[in-house]
């Protein structure tokens, strides 16, 4: 049968959990909802609990509505689920994935497309991927097989090696899908085609004109109830290994030769390799005030929940140029931004106000809640001598009224089944990035750590990652949508 015409089945192991109903569900839905799905498409989900296929339907019904919301309708909803299994198996069982691709051939009669999800905890990652390849599942014959594999995506360079290693011993890198969700924000590829599609800001992004750069990405939830999985990763193992390099990538980058899997992923994999070791000296490590009293947690636990890092790429478009990145839980608000700022004017030709001093211009790129693109420059009080800032803006909510902004696993879920990977991470970037990682968490653990230290819910962190700026005259900056004029 011509590949074109072939069905596709989406494997979802793990599919009572968390992810499949609040993430992959409501997002296969929508697909489904904008045509969007291949023609001849079906879901199987795969996991313990003795569901038949109604009840499986049933269980995802519930969390589907509360997310979908106005999205959700039961004509759709019906149509959509009559594409739907379930396929009751134990994880780590070798007979259980037997009788699973009995059932798969029985529906796909024998030839077609395969998207396996691993959205299991991790410890199955290595046992699922193992037992597909026993019963040759893999095998590309019949139909491509493709894998998405979750975070966490292992625990340091010794663990993700390993994991690579058995990945690779049963699927191609190229049938491998590594997710990190923030690529699949639209805020976060519109700063590829920010950089890329226009040809006013590229020529000054380098270390020639920019003086900092800032990467904050702010939560003010606290760890929920996923202490058993949040005491083992902290912040550094959380949000900076995999979110807050990959935006920093972004913004680093050499110009991709196209929008595709190799040369993105080759290029974003540089900045990586040209990460200066950080220094202990330039990092904060802190805990919210109560951690030590959430549910699960040890009362002597030092896990951190707050990180903020300054760090250096050694290449000639960056040398010498700070990036400064912090991420937390509790803290006064959610927002994740990037604040470029640029170099003061040479020469001050003009004649202020004592004391007054030109203010740099600053670049935020917004890329949530508030997504938008605000660019501050300095301008002439009218009928004064006198200068003042003042913003030029773009928000998402104004320019594109109409359109809403989609889910982050909808773009991901539809890429992988279109075989384009340029959005999901390379086996090379998950080592480069637990390299540079790691050192900071063995330093965090080491002699040379630094103290960690409290800071209250509802604010911005600790006063040393304040400390961490001013001590370089500088200050964290929240230009999206918040800071007043001045
Ligand atoms: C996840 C982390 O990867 O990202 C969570 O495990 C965090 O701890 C979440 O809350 C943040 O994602 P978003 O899209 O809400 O910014």
């Amino acid at each position: 049968m011509p590949e074109s015409q072939l069905g596709t089945t989406i494997v979802i192991f793990g599919a009572s959990g968390d992810l499949t109903r609040a993430k992959l569900i409501p997002a296969l839905y929508r697909l489904f909802q904008q045509q969007k799905l291949p023609s001849n498409f079906k879901i199987v989900g795969f996991a313990r609990r003795p569901y038949s296929h109604d009840d499986f339907k049933n269980e995802v019904l519930n969390s589907a509505r509360n997310v979908l919301k106005d999205a959700y309708n039961d004509e759709d909803w019906k149509r959509f689920t009559d594409m739907m299994w379930y396929s009751r198996g134990d994880l780590a069982t070798p007979a259980d994935y037997v009788t699973l691709e009995a059932f798969l051939e029985q529906i796909d009669a024998g030839a077609g497309n395969r998207l396996y999800y691993l959205a299991t905890a991790p410890e199955y990652y290595v046992p699922v991927v193992e037992n597909l390849a026993a019963i040759n599942a893999t095998d590309e014959t019949d139909g491509w097989r493709r894998i998405v594999v979750e975070k966490p995506f292992g625990t340091n360079l010794e663990t993700a090696t390993e994991l690579n290693t058995r990945l690779h011993a049963a699927f191609q890198e190229q049938q491998v899908y590594r997710i990190d969700h923030y690529l699949g924000k639209e805020t976060v590829q519109n700063i590829l085609f920010f950089r890329f599609a226009n040809a006013i800001f590229e020529p000054v992004w380098n270390r020639n004109y920019i003086d900092h750069v800032q990467i904050t990405v702010s939560e003010s939830v606290d760890i929920e109830n996923r202490a058993g999985y949040y005491e083992h990763a902290g912040i550094l193992r959380d949000m900076f290994q995999n979110h807050m390099l990959q935006l920093l990538c972004l913004v680093a980058m050499e110009p991709p030769l196209s929008f595709n899997g190799e040369s993105l992923r080759m290029e974003k994999s540089k900045v990586l390799r040209a990460l200066r070791p950080a220094i202990m000296g330039n990092t904060v490590r802190a805990q919210y005030e109560d951690y030590t009293s959430a549910p699960g947690v040890k009362p002597d636990s030092t896990t951190p929940t707050f990180g903020a890092v300054k760090l250096f790429i050694d290449n000639w478009r960056w040398q010498d140029v700070p990036f400064y990145m912090r991420s937390g839980k509790t803290l006064e608000r959610k927002s994740s931004e990037i604040t470029v700022q640029f170099r003061r004017p040479p020469h001050l030709l003009f004649d202020l106000p004592k004391g007054k001093r030109l203010k740099p211009n600053i670049l935020a790129l917004c890329i949530q809640p508030d997504e938008g693109i605000h660019l501050r420059f300095e301008t002439k009080v009218p009928n004064a001598n006198d200068v003042h800032s003042v913003d030029m803006e773009f928000r998402y909510g104004s320019s594109f009224k109409n359109i809403k902004l989609p889910d982050a696993y909808e773009r991901l879920l539809l890429d992988a089944l279109n075989g384009d990977n340029a959005l999901f991470i390379s086996d090379r970037e998950i080592s480069l990035s637990w390299k540079f990682i790691d050192t900071i968490v063995d330093g965090w653990a080491g002699d040379h750590a630094p103290p960690l230290v409290k800071y209250k819910r509802g604010s911005w962190g600790p006063s040393e990652s304040d400390l961490l700026m001013e001590d370089d005259g500088r200050v964290w900056r929240m230009r999206c949508g918040q800071e007043p004029p001045v």
